[in-house]
């Protein structure tokens, strides 16, 4: 029988590159970890809080991994595919680092494909969410979650609480994408109507012209997806066009009501329907613990769900190399990534041999002020929930 991995010995590239950094850091007892965030331009938010969250893990629970030191080396892509993918190249070939991680969009995931191909190295995807990055690669994992694992959850909801006519309003891009193609396909199948699919550009939105469409199409709700980060302007824009006053419900993934922005959103964010997989409100020993060596450690800021990657995507590289025995081989650490389950400050998780996406609760929340401050309260739980993307692909 021929394996992936005979095959991929026999490509000539691999070895070269995928060697150099091997013994490089062979030698030493360190496992290099290159975290490639957007720690300036419009995603930082995205770049702190997953940076944060790492960091966060490695506080509570040491820099040591199967005896090896574990050594992050941050670097800032800024939000541009190009120097996402440039700085995966020079992060292996120069600083021979054991495995990449970070990725704050989805086009800055993708670029990094064919480095991982070459060089035999992992990347744990902590940030980006669109289903289908983890097919481009064997070597991509996953410990964000995907837009058609939340819009899922979120069409049910709709479907069961007396909403009938929807507006979609997405950023035009492969998570908004997602989003929109995932609830459509659940609301209509259980008989609800779209009324309008509105798509956002990703760069300086200004959602007013688009929510006066909403308004003027007069839907029972919007269901919107938006990345981390920009949910306090739209929140504002979507009290001043009156949207709440036309009785128009705002339901959403939880990407709309950062935990980190919420408070700034104020009054008119209480009573948002969103499903998501991480609220700082979770209720559990681990999340506790969590919120308060964070919040302790950045000055009050409170975890947001791209903190919650951060921190399962360190656990998730330690755990595989306690399962290899501080084996750094991208090969072993993949195949020990595929099946392991942990509790998370989420919740229980675990990696889905078959794709290498996570299997995660995803929570149904809303918006409610609670001693004082605003938080995502979770009202309902669908456990275990694979990437409906994936799973509709195996049974084709
Ligand atoms: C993505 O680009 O994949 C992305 C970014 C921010 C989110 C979700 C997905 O909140």
């Amino acid at each position: 029988m021929i394996t992936r991995r005979m095959l991929m010995a026999a490509s000539a590239g691999v070895a070269m590159l995928g060697q150099t950094a091997l013994t490089a850091s062979a030698q030493e007892d360190t496992v290099k970890i290159g975290l490639i965030l957007p720690m300036t331009g419009p995603f930082s938010s995205t770049g702190r809080q997953v940076e944060a969250g790492a960091r966060t893990y490695m506080e509570m629970n040491g820099d040591t991994a199967a005896g090896k030191t574990v050594e992050l080396i941050v670097r800032d892509d800024a939000g541009t595919a190009d120097q996402t993918r440039r700085i995966a190249q020079e992060l292996v070939v120069n600083e021979g680092v054991n495995v990449l991680a970070g990725f704050g969009l989805t086009p800055l995931a993708l670029s990094v494909g064919p480095v991982l191909n070459q060089a035999n190295i992992p990347a744990v995807i902590m940030a980006a969410a669109t289903a289908s990055i983890t097919k481009e690669s064997e070597y991509y994992t996953r410990t964000s979650f995907t837009l058609p694992q939340a819009s899922v959850p979120v069409a049910t909801w709709a479907n069961e609480n007396d909403i009938n006519r929807v507006v979609t309003l997405v950023t035009d891009y492969g998570p908004g994408i997602d989003a929109e193609t995932w609830f459509t396909k659940e609301f209509t199948e259980n008989g609800g109507e779209i009324v309008e699919a509105v798509r956002v550009p990703l760069e300086n939105p200004d959602f007013a012209p688009y929510l006066q469409r909403v308004r003027d199409s007069e839907p029972d709700a919007v269901f919107v997806f938006l990345p981390s980060g920009v949910g306090s302007l739209f929140m504002r824009q979507f009290t001043e066009r009156g949207l709440n006053e036309a009785g128009i419900r705002l339901i959403a993934t939880g990407d709309v009501t950062d935990d980190d922005l919420l408070n700034e959103m104020g009054e008119p964010a209480i009573g948002t329907i969103t499903g998501h997989h991480y609220s700082a409100a979770h209720e559990s020993p681990e999340n506790e613990a969590f919120v308060e060596s964070f919040e302790e450690a950045n000055d009050g800021m409170r975890p947001n769900f791209m903190a919650i990657g951060g921190y399962d995507g360190m656990h998730l590289i330690y755990a595989a190399l306690e399962e290899t025995e501080g084996e750094v081989d991208g090969d072993a650490l993949m195949e020990a990534i595929k099946g392991l389950s942990w509790t998370s400050p989420r919740g229980p998780v675990s990696i889905d041999p078959e794709t290498r996406d996570i299997i995660q609760n995803i929570y149904m929340r809303e918006v409610e002020e609670v001693d004082g401050e605003l938080y995502n309260v979770e009202f309902e739980t669908y456990e275990a929930v694979k990437d409906p993307a994936k799973a509709e692909d195996s049974a084709e």
